[in-house]
């Protein structure tokens, strides 16, 4: 049987620099759910689909294959066949995937992929339903979170490094809507599921956050 963790909190708490770490450290394959939705949200912007628009965005879905590969360790996501990776992190991109995030057809969908992924491997998985929906049953699940000013302070420093000026009380505000979107949709909203270990990281670095991790992990299983 595989060996699955679970990595669920909002946008912007670190989960993926974690999680990618902490499978680097184990050995696990990492899978970014996240990416799998900004992948399908590329595909809807593509066909210029308006977010509200149900029934396009179901017939959409139905024509968007969206598969996982590995290059030197690094998750790539095609979206028919097309190496999309590069252009998942866009801003636009993220809140179309928000949005579209809440239509059942486009979370069956992924969530079957996923399963599909941890079945197959040991794996640290992150994104928001992960612990909750996709894998109730993972053996180590780890809820991250930071206070919404932390997080939009990294999102700021990370765009500055990129050479994008953006006015902070503008990415606290964005934020701010994608929690309430992530946390208040209908299927799988993003919570902290019951048996899953909180870690607040506003007051840590990463080199704490992962140790703290990889703590965890080795409390709940001798073989990690
Ligand atoms: O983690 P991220 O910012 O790349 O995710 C983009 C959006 O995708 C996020 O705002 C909500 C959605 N998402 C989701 O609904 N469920 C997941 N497991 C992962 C992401």
């Amino acid at each position: 049987m595989s060996f699955n963790i679970a990595i669920d909190g909002p946008a912007g708490a670190g989960k993926s620099t974690i999680a990618r770490q902490l499978a680097q450290r184990l050995g696990f394959i990492y899978v970014d759910t996240g990416a799998m939705y900004r992948a399908m949200a590329c595909h809807l912007l593509r066909e210029k689909i308006d977010p509200g628009d149900r029934e396009k965005i179901e017939e959409a879905c139905r024509h968007a294959d969206i598969t996982i590969s590995y290059e030197n360790g690094s998750q790539q996501v095609l979206l028919n066949g097309e190496n999309v990776t590069e252009r998942l992190r866009e801003e636009t991109v993220g809140n179309m995937a928000s949005l579209v995030s809440s239509y059942p057809v486009v979370r069956e969908k992924l969530t079957q992929l996923q399963k599909k992924l941890a079945r197959s491997a040991d794996v640290v998985m992150d994104g928001r339903d992960i612990g909750t929906a996709v894998l109730p049953h993972a053996q180590v699940k780890i809820y991250l979170t930071a206070s919404t000013a932390v997080r939009a302070g990294r999102r700021y420093e990370e765009l500055k490094a990129k050479g994008i000026e953006k006015d902070l009380k503008d990415i606290e505000k964005d934020i701010e809507e994608r929690d309430y979107r992530d946390m208040n949709r209908e299927i799988s909203p993003l919570c902290q599921a019951e048996d899953a270990v909180l870690l607040d990281t506003s007051d840590m670095d990463i080199k704490t956050v992962l140790e703290s991790a990889v703590r965890i992990c080795r409390e709940k299983s001798k073989a990690l």
